[in-house]
């Protein structure tokens, strides 16, 4: 795993490079709104969707900087999503990547806006890259048959009996959709073609199911030191979950499938074949 934190720590470091380029200064005006997105977008996480964007890039013989466009859009409307998601109307969390959440420190209209300028401005700098494609698959990623889907089928299945087909649904939605984009993003950012795209899209699926598997048990099992977020929100909220539907040692199993599946497809991957391997055990192992 040495070579996955190795990984994970460039990345990071390369991607809130771009990112503080990026967004603007909290001196410009509106400085309230630039304050709150600087607030949620700076402080931390995991990086991981820009991680497998540089390394499907990579893997791909992608070079110079288009994967930075794709990774700095992803973090921001990932990070958009997270301000949304915590909101009163929709998980009420309190804390978030280690501090309140946005809307606690800013008020709700400000993170609503901050989440929307956020949404917004991921477009924009990924129309940077000049790639239509690009925009395509970011968009469709998030979109009513993406990432807002989940959430909608998320919270209509709150307090209701859920079948494991409804729950899949929603994880491949809410979580997946945006894995599977960032692969499929460095990829076509360093000029696959559709078969290559493919295989990344089948490993994404893969890891974003087991991603959001081991995001309901770590919401069970795991401490809000060790998170950084507000933990047992799930069941506060009787939210359709793996672990609820299928108890939590299948929840395990069922993870643990999903990697052993993506570390297959990583194999037939190309010169960063073992990174991305040892990035789909990382999602098991997390402790965070
Ligand atoms: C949290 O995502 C939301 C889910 C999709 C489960 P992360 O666990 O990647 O959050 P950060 O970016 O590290 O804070
Ligand atoms: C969130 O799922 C998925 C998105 C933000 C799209 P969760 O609601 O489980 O994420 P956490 O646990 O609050 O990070
Ligand atoms: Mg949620
Ligand atoms: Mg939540
Ligand atoms: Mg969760």
């Amino acid at each position: 795993m040495n070579h996955v934190n190795a990984f994970l720590k460039d990345s990071k470091t390369r991607v809130e490079l771009v990112l503080d380029q990026v967004l603007p200064p909290i001196t410009h005006r509106p400085t309230t709104l630039h304050e709150a997105m600087r607030y949620s977008m700076m402080a931390g996480g995991k990086r991981l969707r820009p991680a497998l964007c540089y390394a499907a890039f990579e893997d791909c013989g992608g070079q110079g900087d288009a994967a930075d466009w794709g990774a700095s859009a992803l973090e921001m409307v990932h990070t958009f999503s997270l301000i949304h998601d915590d909101l009163p109307c929709m998980d009420d969390d309190d804390f978030r990547r280690g501090i309140p959440t946005c809307h606690k420190k800013f008020g709700e209209a400000m993170a609503v806006l901050a989440g929307d300028a956020l949404s917004i401005l991921a477009f924009q700098v990924l129309a940077r890259s000049g790639n239509a494609q690009a925009v395509t698959i970011l968009a469709e990623a998030l979109g009513s048959d993406g990432m807002l889907g989940g959430q909608v089928v998320d919270i209509e299945s709150e307090g209701k009996p859920c079948t494991l087909e409804t729950v899949d649904y929603i994880h491949v939605h809410k979580t997946s959709a945006l894995i599977e984009a960032s692969l499929e993003l460095g990829s076509v950012l360093a000029g696959a073609n559709a078969e290559q795209r493919k295989l990344y899209r089948d490993y994404g699926r893969a890891i974003g199911l087991a991603f959001q598997i081991v995001d309901d048990i770590l919401d069970i099992e795991s401490s809000t030191e060790a998170l950084g977020k507000d933990v047992g929100s799930d069941i506060e909220n009787q939210k359709a979950t793996y672990p609820a539907v299928v108890g939590l040692e299948e929840s395990k199993k069922q993870a643990r499938i999903l990697v052993d599946r993506a570390v297959e497809f990583a194999g037939r991957m190309g010169p960063r074949s073992a990174v991305l391997a040892d990035l789909a055990r990382f999602i098991v192992e997390r402790g965070n």
